[in-house]
């Protein structure tokens, strides 16, 4: 059947930031694809809670954590799902934090930290599953960018920085091991509204503004990202490496 090649039987899928606002209902989505996924960050509690609805959707899952900013932690859970399932197919790369506050504001230990989370803990999580799947000669990786990939949106220096370079990363990544059969692109959500930036969009101009570059007229929600991340992690994409699709109701579109 033509539907085959967005099967995700089987496969096997770490997902960093997965039981987060946007990647709890991703994860979900991934499951009902038929992946094993393992949603991962630093909170047990909240990795616990999709992990019991990913296994009572008939997949399997792991319980753990990560910090991914420590090497060591990283490794460890690289290690702990080879362990259990013997293989890494899928990783998807969705930690990811800011501090939303002007340049002049910004203190050198806010820029290190989301510098480290959104974009070294994407490299590092790339790098140590990425060794796997050269190893098995297969995988796909989607990392999660940002309209801050593409624009610089105002109190959001190292948030843009980071996302912009999480853009540069994947295409270098693609490029490095497209003849290894693996494939790393990017999605770049727009405006959705989660924890990272729910204070943001409450503000009734900010909002305003927004809706006014968005041709779609609506915020996202995160079902809205579950069609992207299946069609990239799945045989339906193996020609597409490099890039990035724009969920955003067309933000990136419109001039004006
Ligand atoms: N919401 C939007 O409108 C929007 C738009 C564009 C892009 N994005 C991107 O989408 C991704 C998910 O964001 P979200 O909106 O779902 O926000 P969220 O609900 O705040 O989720 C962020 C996730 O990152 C995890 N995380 C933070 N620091 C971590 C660390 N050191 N190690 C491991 N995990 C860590 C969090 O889990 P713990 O705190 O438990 O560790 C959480 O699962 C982010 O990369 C974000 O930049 C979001």
């Amino acid at each position: 059947m033509f539907l085959e090649a967005f099967d995700l039987t089987g496969k096997v899928a770490i997902f960093v930031g997965g039981s987060g606002g946007l990647g709890k209902t991703i994860s979900l989505g991934l499951a009902k694809a038929g992946a094993n996924v393992i949603p991962v960050s630093r909170s047990k509690q909240r990795n616990e809670e999709v992990v019991k609805e990913i296994e009572a959707s008939g997949v399997q899952s792991l319980l753990t954590t990560v910090d991914v900013t420590r090497e060591e932690e990283v490794q460890r859970l690289v290690e702990e799902v080879m362990s259990k399932f013997g293989r890494i197919d899928i990783l998807i790369n969705a930690a990811g934090i800011n501090y939303k506050k002007p340049v002049i504001e910004l203190t050198v230990a806010e820029w290190d930290h989301v510098i480290a989370v959104n974009l070294k803990g994407t490299f590092l999580c790339c790098k140590l599953v990425g060794e796997k799947m050269l190893a098995q000669n297969y995988g796909k990786i989607v990392n999660i960018a940002s309209l801050g990939s593409h624009l610089g949106i105002t109190r959001s220096a190292a948030y843009c920085a980071s996302k912009g370079a999480v853009l540069q990363l994947t295409k270098v990544l693609a490029a490095e091991w497209a003849s290894h059969g693996i494939n790393v692109n990017c999605i770049s959500p727009g405006y959705f509204k989660t924890a990272l930036n729910e204070k943001m969009l409450s503000e009734k101009e900010t909002y305003d503004k927004i809706m006014n570059r968005t041709p779609m007229q609506r915020l996202g929600v995160p079902e809205d990202l579950v069609g992207a991340t299946v069609f990239l992690c799945s045989d339906a994409a193996k020609f597409i490496t490099g890039t990035t699709i724009e969920v955003d109701g067309g933000f990136l579109s419109m001039a004006l």
